[in-house]
C-alpha cells in the first residue's frame, strides 16, 4: 500500500512538472480562437464542441445575424472559454484581433434561380472578404477553412493574403478531417474495430474523386479485397450525398463536420501548445504532386505545417486515383486564383 502510494505521488508530481514545463506557455498564452459564420449549421455545434475545449480560452463568435443569442447560450456552460459573439462586418475586426486560430464555416446556401457560378462566386467572396480581415487583424493566426469548395476556396485565401503581404503557407488549411472521420468510422465498421483507434489517411482534394482515401496505409493494418476496397473508396467520396439524401431537403452534413472541425481545431492547438507529432490530413499548399495544393498527412507545429509527411507508398489503385484527379484539382485551383486576380 505504501509503495503504492509512494509510487503514485511520484508519479502525480512527474506528470505535474512535464505539465508545467512543456505547457505552461500554451496555458499563458490563452489561445483565442475565432469561429466565422458560427450561427449556422456547422458553426453553432462546431462553437459548442470549441466551448467544451480547454485550450481555448476566448472564444469569438462572428456571423452576419444571430451569434449575440448562440454567445448568450453558450456563456452558461461552466467551462473556461469566455465566449463573445460578434455580429455584422463592423465587429468583425473585434472578433479577430489577438486570434490565434480562425475556423471559417462561412457560406450562402443554394437560392432558386443560382446558376453554378453564382453559387461559387457568393462562398468566394464570403471567403475573400473575411480572410481579407485575418490579413489586418491577426495576420499570424492559423486558418482553417471549412467552406465549399474547399479546393478553390483555400487557393482563394492564399491569393488574399498574398496581396496583403502576410502569406504563409503553413499556416493555411483547407479542413479535410470530415474525409478522415468519415473513412475511419466505415472501415471500422465494415471490419468490426474499435472506430477510435482506426486511421485511415485521406489524401487529394475535397469533392468526389479527388478524395482519396488511402485504405493501403490503414493502421492497425487491414486487409481489404479489391471490391471492398472499391465499395468503401466510393462510400468515403459520396459521404455527403448519403447525409443530404438521408435528411430529404433539411439539410447537409452539420454535426460531423463540427466534430472533424472541432478534432483539426484541437490539433492545431495541441501543436500550438508544444505538442509534439500531432499530424492531421490538410488541403494545403503543395509540392508533393503536380497539384500546387494537395491534401497529405501533415505533422503539425507552434509555426503550423512542420513537416510534410507526403503520400507514402501508395498501391496501384491509389496511384491511379491521383493520377486521374490532378487535371480536375488544377483546374479548381486555377478558378480560385483567378478569382482573386480579377
Ligand atoms: N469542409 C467540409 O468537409 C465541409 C462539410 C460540410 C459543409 N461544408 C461547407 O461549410 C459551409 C457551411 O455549411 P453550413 O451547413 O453550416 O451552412 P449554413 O448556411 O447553415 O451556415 C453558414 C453560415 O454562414 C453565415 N454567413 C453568410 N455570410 C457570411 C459572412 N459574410 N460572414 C460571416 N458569416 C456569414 C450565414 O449567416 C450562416 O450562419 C458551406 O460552405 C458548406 O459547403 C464543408
Ligand atoms: C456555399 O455554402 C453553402 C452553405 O452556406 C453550401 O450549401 C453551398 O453548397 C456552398 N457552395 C458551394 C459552391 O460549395
Ligand atoms: C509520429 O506520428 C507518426 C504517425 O502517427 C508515427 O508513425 C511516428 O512513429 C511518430 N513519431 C514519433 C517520434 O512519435
Ligand atoms: C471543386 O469543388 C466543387 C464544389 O465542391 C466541385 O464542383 C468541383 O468539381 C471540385 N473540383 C475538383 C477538382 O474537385
Amino acid at each position: 500500500m505504501v509503495a503504492q502510494f509512494t509510487a503514485s505521488t511520484l508519479l502525480s508530481i512527474a506528470s505535474r512538472n512535464i505539465g508545467v514545463r512543456s505547457l505552461s506557455t500554451s496555458f499563458q498564452r490563452c489561445s483565442k480562437v475565432a469561429v466565422l459564420g458560427a450561427s449556422g449549421g456547422i458553426g453553432q455545434p462546431l462553437s459548442l464542441l470549441l466551448k467544451n475545449n480547454a485550450l481555448v480560452s476566448q472564444l469569438s463568435l462572428y456571423d452576419i445575424a444571430h451569434t449575440v443569442g448562440v454567445a448568450a447560450d453558450l456563456s452558461h456552460i461552466n467551462s473556461k472559454a469566455v465566449v463573445n459573439g460578434y455580429a455584422g462586418a463592423d465587429q468583425l475586426k473585434q472578433a479577430l484581433s489577438g486570434c490565434d486560430v480562425v475556423v471559417i464555416p462561412a457560406g450562402v446556401p443554394r437560392k432558386p434561380g443560382m446558376t453554378r457560378d453564382d453559387l461559387f462566386n457568393t462562398n468566394a467572396s464570403i471567403v475573400r472578404d473575411l480572410v481579407d480581415a485575418c490579413a489586418e487583424n491577426c495576420p499570424k493566426a492559423m486558418l482553417a477553412i471549412i467552406s465549399n469548395p474547399v479546393n478553390s476556396t483555400v487557393p482563394i485565401a492564399s491569393e488574399v493574403l498574398k496581396k496583403k503581404g502576410v502569406y504563409d503557407p503553413k499556416r493555411v488549411f483547407g479542413v479535410t478531417t470530415l474525409d478522415v472521420v468519415r473513412a475511419n468510422a466505415f472501415v471500422a465498421e465494415a471490419k468490426k474495430l474499435d472506430p477510435n483507434t482506426v486511421n485511415v489517411p485521406v489524401i487529394g482534394g475535397h469533392a468526389g474523386i479527388t478524395i482519396i482515401p488511402l485504405l493501403s496505409q490503414t493502421t492497425p493494418s487491414v486487409k481489404f479485397t479489391n471490391e471492398e476496397i472499391d465499395k468503401l473508396t466510393k462510400r468515403i467520396q459520396d459521404a455527403g450525398t448519403e447525409v443530404v439524401k438521408a435528411k430529404a431537403g433539411a439539410g447537409s452534413a452539420t454535426l460531423s463536420m463540427a466534430f472533424a472541425g472541432a478534432r483539426f481545431v484541437n490539433s492545431l492547438l495541441l501543436a500550438l501548445s508544444g505538442k509534439p507529432n500531432v499530424t492531421e490530413c490538410a488541403f494545403i499548399k503543395s509540392d508533393v504532386t503536380e497539384s500546387s495544393y494537395f491534401s497529405t498527412p501533415l505533422v503539425l507545429g507552434k509555426n503550423g505545417v512542420e513537416k510534410n509527411l507526403g503520400l507514402g507508398k501508395l498501391s496501384d489503385y491509389e496511384q491511379k486515383a491521383v493520377n486521374a484527379c490532378l487535371s480536375e484539382l488544377k483546374n479548381s485551383i486555377k478558378k480560385g486564383e483567378q478569382f482573386v486576380g480579377k
